[in-house]
């Protein structure tokens, strides 16, 4: 599609032997549930040795960031210490914690100072895969790559009963290099009217890896999260035996992969279980195919290693997990509210509010806006944004978003988890709504309509944006009171 350039797709190929194992780097608790970060420059070996080392933003001088792993039910510290020239944040994605540690400026904390530091104290309410990430001046400091996954485990029984012989995170990202393997600048109203900030590098786990060896008849619990800035990843596993289990962390009844493959929205989750095949020398493809089959290419290959098989014959599906404690919204009495999404080249919009005032699109673009949300475009600076959006706390709420807009948009709330009802809200039976997917973002395509219902039971003002962060930053962003 639009703006993936051909350069990105030799560049993922290009790895030649390039072989790291896919053990998962494990930052160590310094006690149970409580970890350090530190945000800084350091060198990030993404290309070697390819290349030189990228000059990086990153937490603990890892690329990505450190795993945080914790348990449901446990409280999750985490010390930020910010050595960055600028301040900064974290928000942890798809955690449904109190206002106060969700990590946006302005709205839930002040920003940290360069220099300062600031603890987080986070409620682990659901089990699941989710990541964390900075929310001020995001699409450079992701796209210099602050951003890491956070995974909290279920309690161990459950885990047991899935039959995984390993859980392994798959942090996806992509950059932007140029000749030097150096990120390039930030910024320019393109990306921002467009697709948003394509990398021409895609990395798994901080590197490309063209191959990544497991036993043959191993099962796999891969959890895989999209932290690009922009990239829609569309996954499938060839001929294995693969099943989607959870998405944005939260369970769904076990679902076959096959050629459908499964989307990855920019800051989305899915976890998959992957039976590998019981010969040893096999080779399983993972294919990304998110932007159709001119630009489709391997993300990596997985091999089975010339070990025992771990098991003589094929199993069975996976059994559900056990779900998270979300609230079932009542659609009956649900309050109701539409979300337009507007904006963008090759759009219809042609005039928007900005700061209280009607501009016209020209104006709109030179002020570096291009996207509105029921005809708003969010300010820059997000202190002075007002509600978009009032919900009754403790109240049903079905939002019906309409993508009337050129592009694909992962749309995000924050500190709600929501269901995922389809293109209207119609009334359902309790046990169909249990059915439907829980998310934290969900991706619209083109002219695509999704309604989505949740129970408003978080107070506090939340944030409520296209997780492009490019769009983002150029208006796509409101913010929904829950009083
Ligand atoms: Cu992952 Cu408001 O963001
Ligand atoms: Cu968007």
């Amino acid at each position: 599609m639009r703006s993936l350039t051909r350069r990105r797709l030799l560049q993922s190929g290009a790895a030649g032997l390039m072989y790291a194992a896919a053990a998962p780097y494990l930052a160590r608790a310094t006690e149970a549930a409580h970890f350090q970060l530190a945000a800084a420059a350091a060198d990030a070996p993404l290309v070697v040795p390819q290349g030189p080392p990228t000059r990086a933003w990153l937490y603990n001088g890892e690329a990505p960031g450190p795993v945080l792993r914790a348990r449901q039910g446990d409280t999750l510290i985490v010390d930020m210490e910010n050595r960055l020239d600028e301040p900064t944040t974290v928000h942890w994605h798809g955690l449904r914690v109190p206002n106060a540690m969700d990590g946006v400026p302005h709205f839930s904390q002040t920003p940290i100072a360069p220099g300062e530091s600031f603890r987080y104290s986070l409620p682990l309410n659901d089990a699941g895969t989710f990541w964390y990430h900075p929310h001020i001046n995001s699409s450079e400091q992701l796209g210099r790559g602050l951003r890491g996954m956070l995974i909290v485990e279920e309690p161990e029984d459950v885990a047991e009963s899935l039959g995984a012989d390993r859980d392994i995170p798959w942090a996806l990202e992509d950059w932007r290099l140029d000749e030097n393997a150096q990120i390039a600048p930030f910024g320019g109203m393109h990306d921002a009217a467009h697709g948003g900030r394509f990398g021409n590098v895609v990395t798994l786990n901080g590197a490309i890896r063209d191959r990544i060896e497991a036993a043959p008849g191993e099962r796999l619990r891969l959890r895989i999260a999209n932290l690009a800035n922009a990239l829609s990843f569309r996954l499938d596993f060839g001929d294995a035996a693969a099943w989607v289990i959870a998405l944005d962390g939260h369970p769904i009844a076990p679902r076959e992969i096959g050629s459908d493959g499964v989307w990855i929205g920019a800051g989305q989750r899915a976890d998959v279980i992957l039976d590998m095949p019981l010969s040893p020398g096999a080779e399983v493809p993972v294919t990304d195919t998110a932007y159709g089959a001119d630009y489709a290419y391997r993300l990596t290959t997985l091999t089975t290693s010339s070990a025992k098989p771990l098991r003589a014959a094929e199993r069975p599906a996976p059994p559900a997990l056990p779900t998270n404690p979300i609230p079932l919204p009542d659609l009956g009495s649900a309050q109701l509210h539409e979300l337009r999404l507007e904006g963008g080249m090759m759009g219809s919009m042609r005039s928007g509010m900005m700061g209280g005032r009607m501009m016209g699109m020209r104006e709109m673009m030179l002020e570096g806006r291009v996207w509105a949300l029921n005809g708003v475009a969010a300010a820059a600076e997000m202190a002075s944004m007002e509600p978009l959006f009032s919900f009754g706390q403790g109240r049903s709420q079905i939002v019906t978003i309409i993508n009337d807009t050129a592009w694909h948009h992962p749309m995000h709330l924050h500190g709600h988890s929501f269901r995922v009802l389809g293109p209207r809200a119609q009334n359902m039976s309790a046990s169909d709504l249990a059915r439907t997917p829980v998310r934290d973002t969900v991706l619209l395509a083109p002219g695509e309509q999704v309604a989505v219902a949740f129970v408003a039971d978080n107070p506090g003002d939340w944030m409520l944006h296209c997780h492009i962060l490019e769009h983002q930053e150029a208006g796509m962003m409101a913010v929904a009171r829950v009083a």
